[in-house]
């Protein structure tokens, strides 16, 4: 049941059936689709990110200080649980570490810099690195997938987010589907 999250979604060769370029050394290139859900509180009993700075309102008077529990340039420490399915309780499939800036009035933009660390099936032991300016206001963000170790090396692709269970105060619950070229 555990390997049910790595849905090896599709897998093509680019390069040696493509088009004759030996100079790169086309290699086998395959496409992952990883699919999990992150844990991302900050209140409760077990929170699993914290805000280390408080930032604040951008002018002076503060008089567009908005009702938003995020402000600019607070930034939050993840250490988030990944999970097979959205309940706390699911099985644990790996973790999200890394920060967070808040880079918009309101805090609800953020410059997000992840490692996503599998500790589960055939990729446990392997990470990839995920850069994303994340809107919160939007409902699926994107991120970019910056490059990975292991079984990720040399890795590229993209991460959508999506609030499964979330508010801007407590955090919540986050559905991530990512997709590498390794
Ligand atoms: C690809 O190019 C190299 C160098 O020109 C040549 O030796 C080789 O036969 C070519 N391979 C194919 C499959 O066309
Ligand atoms: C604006 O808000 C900050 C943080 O709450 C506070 O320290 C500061 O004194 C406020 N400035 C004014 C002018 O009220
Ligand atoms: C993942 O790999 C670690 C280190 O090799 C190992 O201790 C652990 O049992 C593995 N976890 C699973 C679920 O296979």
């Amino acid at each position: 049941m555990l390997m049910d999250f790595l849905l090896l979604c599709c897998a093509f060769l680019l390069g040696a059936a493509a088009y004759n370029d030996t100079h790169i050394g086309a290699a086998a290139s395959t496409i992952t689709h990883l699919h999990f859900y992150m844990d991302d509180f900050y209140t409760g009993p077990n929170p699993t990110a914290l805000r280390v700075v408080s930032g604040r309102s951008l002018s002076p008077d503060n008089s567009t200080t908005t009702t938003s529990p995020r402000q600019f340039g607070d930034i939050v420490v993840l250490n988030d649980p990944l999970t097979e399915g959205p309940d706390r309780g699911s099985a644990r499939v790996g973790k999200a570490q890394g920060f967070a800036v808040r880079t918009s009035e309101g805090g609800v933009v953020s410059d997000l810099h992840l490692h996503l660390f599998l500790e589960a099936g055939e990729y446990n032991g392997s990470s990839v690195a995920v850069n994303g300016r994340i809107d919160m206001d939007t409902e699926v963000r994107e991120s970019v997938i910056v490059g990975g170790t292991g079984r990720f090396r040399f890795a590229r692709g993209y991460m959508l987010s999506r609030n499964y269970q979330y508010d801007l105060t407590n955090g919540g619950v986050v559905e991530l589907n990512v997709y590498v070229q390794h």
